[in-house]
């Protein structure tokens, strides 16, 4: 029985031992690596195709990161990868090439995956893209601030411009008009280009009107068009006009003053030569008794 039971004993054991060796060598192998956040496996560890126990791989940062810290060494450990030790940062596009006329708004940052957006400065305008995307390779997004321009200025009748070149005017150039001899303008001799690509007045008309205007007409005509021909934006030429009446009524009511203060003066005058008697007393009632003795 003995003898027996030794044997059985020892079949067990051994069968005990076999599992064990199967179960620490089915442990013995560690997985494929996978990828952490950020970070990619090396070339050469993409090439391996087996992960024994105690074997490493190396992982990198990711496309758009950049290492900060750690060797970024991996182990199997117990048929586990262990956790990296590298510290990715995001790179950072810094501040966009400064082009003309150009401007950005950086305020969400300049890491990797940043979006700015593109701004032109009053009187360009933006063409391609308005905004920039910061990529591993740098910013991407093309754009170009270009100076608004206007149609070229219109002709006029019995006038001309001075308007010479085969380009259009662009934003903030000024084109002046002249009327031809003996006729008269009407409205603005100069037009400016706006921001927006329109001038800011329409040319002005040149009318035939000078030829039959007296020397009273101009006088009168001179103080009249602003208000009644002139289109609105001519408030320098009616205010001019408004200024005019101030002054006139200023010099109107200076001049009443002086008159009465000269004739107050001389009427006081006038008194003190009548009589030494002017002491203002006379004015008092209790005096006027005395007067009157
Ligand atoms: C810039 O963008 C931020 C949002 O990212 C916004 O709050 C801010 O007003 C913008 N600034 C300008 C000047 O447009």
């Amino acid at each position: 029985m003995d003898i027996l039971l030794d044997t059985c004993g020892r079949r067990r054991v051994k069968s005990l031992l076999m599992m064990y060796l199967f179960v620490v060598n089915a442990a013995a192998e560690c997985p494929k690596p996978h990828e952490w956040e950020n970070m990619v496996l090396t070339n050469e560890a993409l090439l391996l195709n087996e992960f024994p126990e105690g074997s490493e791989v190396t992982v990198e940062c990711g496309n758009g990161y950049i290492k900060e810290s750690g060797t970024g060494i991996v182990n199997c450990i117990n048929g586990n990868w262990n956790n990296p030790d590298l510290n990715c940062k995001k790179t950072d596009c810094g501040h966009p090439k400064p082009q003309p006329n150009m401007s950005f708004n950086t305020s969400g940052g300049t890491l990797f995956g940043a979006v700015i957006k593109v701004f032109c400065d009053k009187g360009y305008q933006l063409s391609g893209s308005s905004y920039k995307r910061c990529y591993a390779t740098g910013w991407f997004g093309r754009s170009n601030c270009k100076i608004v321009t206007c149609a070229k200025p219109g002709e006029i009748d019995n006038g001309r411009n001075n308007w010479v070149s085969e380009d259009r005017p662009k934003y903030g150039e000024i084109i002046q008009y002249v009327c031809n001899d003996g006729y008269s303008r009407v409205g603005t001799d100069k037009i400016a280009c706006n921001e927006i690509g329109q001038y800011d007045f329409p040319p002005p008309e040149c009318k035939s009107g000078r030829v039959i205007l007296t020397a009273e007409d101009k006088a009168t005509t001179t103080s009249v068009t602003p208000t009644t021909s002139f289109q609105d934006g001519h408030d320098e030429i009616v205010d001019i006009n408004k200024n005019n009446g101030h002054i006139i009524l200023a010099v109107t009511l200076a001049f009443i003053f002086v008159l009465v203060g000269l004739g107050l003066i001389l009427y006081r005058f006038l008194l003190k030569r009548k009589g030494s008697y002017d002491t203002r007393e006379d004015l008092k009632p209790e005096l006027l008794q005395f007067q009157n003795l």
